[in-house]
């Protein structure tokens, strides 16, 4: 049943590229120029009212819905706000009937995410689902489901379900621009073939775990580790950083790079790991200042870059390259080499790779 891996999470991270497939199929033209998205039964009035939209979910699937605000800015001009659905149910949100509330979560299950759903409905607002079971319980109440093609996920820890979040994320994104027009027809159709081609970038970056394993059984006796980035590279620093907690026990951290100056940079002390992820081209300057001023304080800097970006290799101990891609796709590269290297402190710790202390894979009570 695990498909010769010895471990579900690590058969689940390579079945990313084929799920990454599944979750496009028949969702973008022929010709590439257009998202279908026939699940989405809002009128085009209706697309054209929301004034506000709310991401709300928990765990993996909110660091999802992190990744979804700074996309739908940027491509929809909408303003987006991102609530840990335990938050958002009681903090009385200011929500109506030109909100859409996005909600994510892969079992369709968690507690407070069905609850955060509710609370959203009974306010009046629109609700579309991003979810990876059929009939869940998020997927009979939303208005609207955009599903996941990730198949069962078996292991706590999330992965594959997270990039094909991503993938509805980037669908729904490229959907309101279109219905709004607020992108140039050719601007929509360069993402959507990139978006296209993502899943075989996906692979290469699988096939190139070497540098990864061999940094965990480096660095596996870590008590804490950081996680920095900027804009995007941000949001997939949390994901990172939660699937190292998780899995292997290790502290770990995930900064907004330019926050280090305002507190962080007083733990940074001598080969303390540090991951750095600098794949954003508009960003990536400011990055390489950011690696300087650990590097400054002898942390080990392994480094996160696009292909291409080779000014990197100055500053940092090691760089892992992902392949070109537009930079707003890149999270779904990106978060690969984390999630493996989680999975690979964890075994090196002789942890429980598939059933983490504590935790349970669908939290139903609150
Ligand atoms: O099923 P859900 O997507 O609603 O689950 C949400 C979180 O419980 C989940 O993503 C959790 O954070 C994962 N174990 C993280 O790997």
């Amino acid at each position: 049943e695990k498909g010769g891996y010895e471990h579900f999470m690590l058969k689940e991270i390579h079945e990313q590229p084929r799920v990454i497939r599944d979750t496009l199929k028949g969702r973008i033209s022929h010709q590439g120029d257009k998202v279908i998205l026939d699940e989405i039964n809002l009128t085009p009035q209706q697309i054209k009212g929301i004034k506000k939209i709310i991401v709300t979910a928990c765990g993996t699937a909110y660091h999802a819905g992190l990744v979804g605000k700074y996309i739908i800015e940027q491509l929809v001009r909408i303003p987006v706000e991102v609530d840990i659905a335990s938050e958002f149910r009681y903090r009385d949100p200011i929500v109506d009937k030109d909100t859409l509330v996005v909600v994510v979560s892969q079992s369709g299950e968690t507690a407070d995410t069905l609850a955060a759903l509710r609370e959203a409905r009974r306010r009046g607002a629109r609700v579309v689902a991003i979810t990876n079971v059929i009939a869940s319980s998020v997927a009979r109440e939303a208005d609207d489901i955009i599903y996941t093609w990730a198949g069962p996920e078996i292991s706590v820890a999330s992965t594959k379900a997270y990039t094909t979040q991503l993938v509805a994320l980037y669908l729904l994104a490229l959907y309101l621009a279109q219905e709004r027009n607020t992108l140039a027809a050719g601007n929509i159709t360069e993402i959507l073939n990139e978006l296209k081609a993502i899943y075989t970038k996906a692979q290469e970056v699988l096939d190139n775990e070497q540098p990864i394993k061999e940094f965990a059984e480096k660095y596996h006796q870590a008590e804490d580790t950081f996680f920095i980035g900027r804009g995007l590279d941000y949001a997939v620093a949390l994901e990172g950083s939660l699937k190292l907690k998780e899995i292997s026990y290790i502290h770990a951290e995930a900064y907004a790079a330019g926050e280090l100056k305002h507190g962080t940079l007083a733990l940074i002390v001598e080969n303390i790991p540090v991951i750095a992820l600098a794949t954003q081209k508009s960003l990536f300057e400011k990055m390489v200042s950011n690696i300087k001023e650990v590097k400054a304080r002898d942390a080990s800097v392994i480094a996160l870059a696009m292909e291409g970006h080779t000014e990197v290799e100055k500053v940092a101990d090691q760089v892992i390259y992902i392949p070109k891609t537009h930079q707003v796709l890149a999270p779904i590269l990106t978060v690969i080499p984390l999630q493996l290297l989680a999975y690979y402190m964890s075994v090196c710790r002789g942890c429980d790779v598939d059933k983490p202390r504590n935790l349970a894979k669908s939290v139903t009570v609150e």
